[in-house]
């Protein structure tokens, strides 16, 4: 077999670089067909009465983080777009404390629309909406999962240990369908819902503490190309 020598790869890594030039656009484009299959298709959402919309979620094809939240709530629901309520706000507020830009990141939750009486999503909802999830994971390969509550941890890690014994604590998430690696580093973290209903200033630095480490991290992390 012919030896390869280093100038033997600089094609190649030009290509790289193109196509990850061309795989933004491949995912946005994925993403959207997605969306139009998950409007069609999803047994949670097509039966969930008129006056919810789905919030389908939003930000970058290639995200540095992905961010995973439970369900859209009221303000959710009224404008179509994830966390832009309270707990949305109290988000926004800790990107700004630690500098991290949204634009980098992608969000969205594991049911897109919003449960009836604002309750916790049933197993069964779960069930049918949440495989749109891991298909939006998928498409866009985020460097790094947050799993904001439990919920998302749950679903995400297949677990049934609570979320205040898990926060902080890496974890895997691990998929066949993933490419170019086995798995993608996932942090549990507290729901910003939570701190707001239970102001402790601790919970507060702890959310804060969790999204820097993985901010940390998605910037140790390469670029992943498919
Ligand atoms: N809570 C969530 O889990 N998701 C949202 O989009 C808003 C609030």
């Amino acid at each position: 077999m012919r030896r390869l020598w280093v100038y033997d790869h600089i094609p190649l890594l030009r290509l790289e670089v193109a196509l990850d030039c061309m795989t933004v656009p491949t995912r946005d484009f994925r993403l959207n067909e997605l969306r139009v299959r998950h409007d069609i298709e999803c047994l949670h959402c097509t039966t969930s009465g008129s006056n919810h919309q789905t919030v389908w979620g939003e930000g970058r094809a290639d995200p540095d983080i992905f961010f995973v939240g439970e369900a859209p709530g009221k303000e959710e629901n009224k404008f179509g777009r994830p966390f832009v309520g309270q707990a949305g706000q109290l988000l926004s507020a800790i990107f700004h404390e630690i500098g991290l830009c949204s634009e980098h990141c992608y969000i969205a939750n594991v049911i897109k629309r919003r449960p009836p009486s604002n309750r916790t999503p049933l197993p069964d909802e779960i069930a049918k909406c949440g495989p749109y999830l891991i298909e939006q994971i998928l498409t866009v390969q985020p460097k790094v999962i947050v799993a904001l509550g439990g919920t998302a941890t749950k679903f995400l890690l297949g677990t049934e240990t609570g979320i205040t014994r898990l926060r902080g604590v890496w974890a895997s998430w691990t998929h066949p369908k993933l490419i170019n690696r086995s798995s993608v580093p996932l942090l549990p973290t507290f729901h910003p819902s939570y701190i707001l209903w239970k102001p402790e200033s601790q919970r507060r630095n702890q959310l804060v503490s969790d999204i820097r480490m993985a901010v940390n991290r998605s910037r140790k992390t390469p670029i992943f190309m498919y």
